[in-house]
């Protein structure tokens, strides 16, 4: 509804995952903050951030961000993060068919021993490299079908499409 009387306030654990370099903390940080850091460092761990959004219906919704570590040897706390999570972006690079493989990895894990009702994102970010381009958008589409995800495409540095990424991910929500 439109009148105040009827906004809603929803409140929503999410999980960023992927390979180290895709850009998830970049797409954090252009989310959260609407900036960009070339030298984004490597996340150790993982980070914790939140932001609110308000849709056109007055409904608010505040993430609250896990963005976690790729590197391998974080591998073993992504439970951590992930399990209660009410959603998912699951981040590959679009130059990069390795993380493209992780990022089919993860979903398999999170399949396996994510909650039933888990929103899942399939997220080709660096887009802004189209030039660089190994993994294709078709191929990346009809795995998230496949999959039941939603997937799009985002570049961190020209801030193409990252809020709406987290407007898809709040609509779907029950
Ligand atoms: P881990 O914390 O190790 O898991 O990596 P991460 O996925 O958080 O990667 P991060 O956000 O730190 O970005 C890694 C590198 O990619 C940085 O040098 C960023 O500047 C660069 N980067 C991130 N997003 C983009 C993007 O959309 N386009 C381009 N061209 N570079 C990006
Ligand atoms: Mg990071």
């Amino acid at each position: 509804g439109s009148s105040d009387i009827d906004s809603k306030n929803f409140r929503v654990k999410l999980v960023l995952l992927g390979d180290s370099g895709v850009g998830k903390s970049c797409i954090v940080l252009r989310f959260v903050r609407g900036q960009f850091d070339p030298t984004s460092k490597v996340t150790v761990g993982a980070s914790f951030l939140s932001q609110t959004l308000a849709l056109e219906d007055s409904t608010t919704v505040k993430f609250e961000i896990w963005d976690t570590a790729g590197q391998e040897r974080y591998a073993a706390l992504a439970p951590l993060y992930y399990r209660g999570a009410g959603a998912a972006i699951v981040v590959y690079d679009i130059t990069s068919p390795e993380s493209f493989n992780k990022a089919q990895y993860w979903v398999k894990e999170l399949q396996k021993h994510g909650g039933p009702d888990m929103i899942m994102a399939l997220v080709g970010n660096k887009a802004d490299l189209h030039e660089n381009r190994i993994v294709s958008s078709q191929e990346a589409q009809e795995y998230a079908e496949k999959n039941s995800m939603f997937f799009i495409e985002t570049s961190a540095k020209t801030a193409d499409n990252i809020n709406q990424l987290f407007e898809e991910i709040a609509k779907r929500l029950p």
